[in-house]
């Protein structure tokens, strides 16, 4: 089954920035070579070439999750299994970055619903805490240096978030297994959210009632947020909101640009998750 964007007519030309070089009459999937050569991986350097690169080392076989905390049967679960058990769709999910640029990228996986509903949440359960490998040896960018994240890379959900059908855990891109560099071999994808929300390398998901910390958020505070929704009207402090590049479009003198839509263009789904909730508050 394949899960949509969802309408692609709400993209009107009118209203966008001046610099629109490419106007998509609907999205069209970002070439493999841009899904698995512009990255955000920092466990492997900071540069968006550096997970490709430097990434060579990394053995994403044999692999476990640890699924723990406020659980009925908490369980350390093979890769194969989970995908076994859970099965693999193909899901058309927009990407947004917090660094303003996009994609639109085809992933496989099954819902972490799926998973969380197998491991039975105990009573009090509220939000899903998720833990990335750490392996120094293999990933240059946790030798040291100077960069300020902290190790390991650690995010989390509401458990209503966590449980929603859109929020997968992805085992493969483009119908292949992921390369290291989209995360190996088993990261999440939460469409509505910032792409930092979509740990990759898990190891762990830890069930809690405490809301968990959250390595941007550890970081600057002031700027990355919990919940980090996608929001046009609420910038960040070095970068509009308001709309975004897409990576694979537009030339080299020309980006291609597109407006942003609140919660990625998924409101429709996810919007009822915040009802109540003042969104410039709680970002
Ligand atoms: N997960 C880990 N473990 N380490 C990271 O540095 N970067 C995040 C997220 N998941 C990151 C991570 C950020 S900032 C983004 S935008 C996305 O991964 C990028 O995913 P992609 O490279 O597959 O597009």
């Amino acid at each position: 089954m394949a899960a949509g964007l969802g309408a692609s007519s709400a993209f009107a030309a009118d209203g966008g920035p001046d610099n629109v070089a490419a106007w998509p009459a609907a999205e069209k999937p970002t070439p493999l070579n841009d899904v698995t050569h512009y990255n955000n991986f920092y466990e492997f350097g900071t540069d968006k070439s550096d997970p490709a690169e430097l990434s060579g080392s990394f053995k994403p076989t044999p692999w476990s999750v640890q699924v723990d905390g406020m659980v009925d049967k908490p369980k350390q679960w093979d890769l194969a299994d989970l995908q076994k058990q859970f099965g693999q769709e193909e899901r058309l999910y927009r990407m947004r970055c917090v660094e303003a640029w996009s994609m639109v990228i085809p992933w496989n996986g099954f819902s972490l619903a799926a998973l969380l509903k197998a491991a039975g949440p105990k009573v009090g359960a509220r939000y899903v805490a998720f833990t990335s490998v750490v392996r120094p040896s293999e990933m240059p960018g946790q030798r040291g240096g100077l960069f300020a994240l902290k190790w390991p890379y650690v995010e989390g959900l509401r458990l209503d978030e966590a449980m929603h059908p859109l929020t997968l855990l992805a085992t493969g891109v483009y119908g292949q297994a992921l390369p290291a560099q989209n995360g190996a071999p088993i990261r999440l994808v939460v469409p509505w959210k910032y792409g930092f929300k979509g740990i990759k390398s898990i190891t762990r998901i830890t069930l809690t009632d405490q809301q968990p910390p959250t390595s941007w958020n550890l970081m600057a505070p002031e700027e990355y947020g919990f919940y980090a929704n996608v929001n046009p009207a609420v910038d960040h402090p070095r970068w509009s909101q308001a709309s975004e590049q897409i990576i694979g479009e537009g030339s080299l003198f020309r980006s291609a640009r597109k407006p942003t839509q609140l919660f990625n263009g998924y409101a429709e789904q996810v919007a009822h998750l915040y009802q109540g909730m003042d969104l410039r508050k709680d970002f």
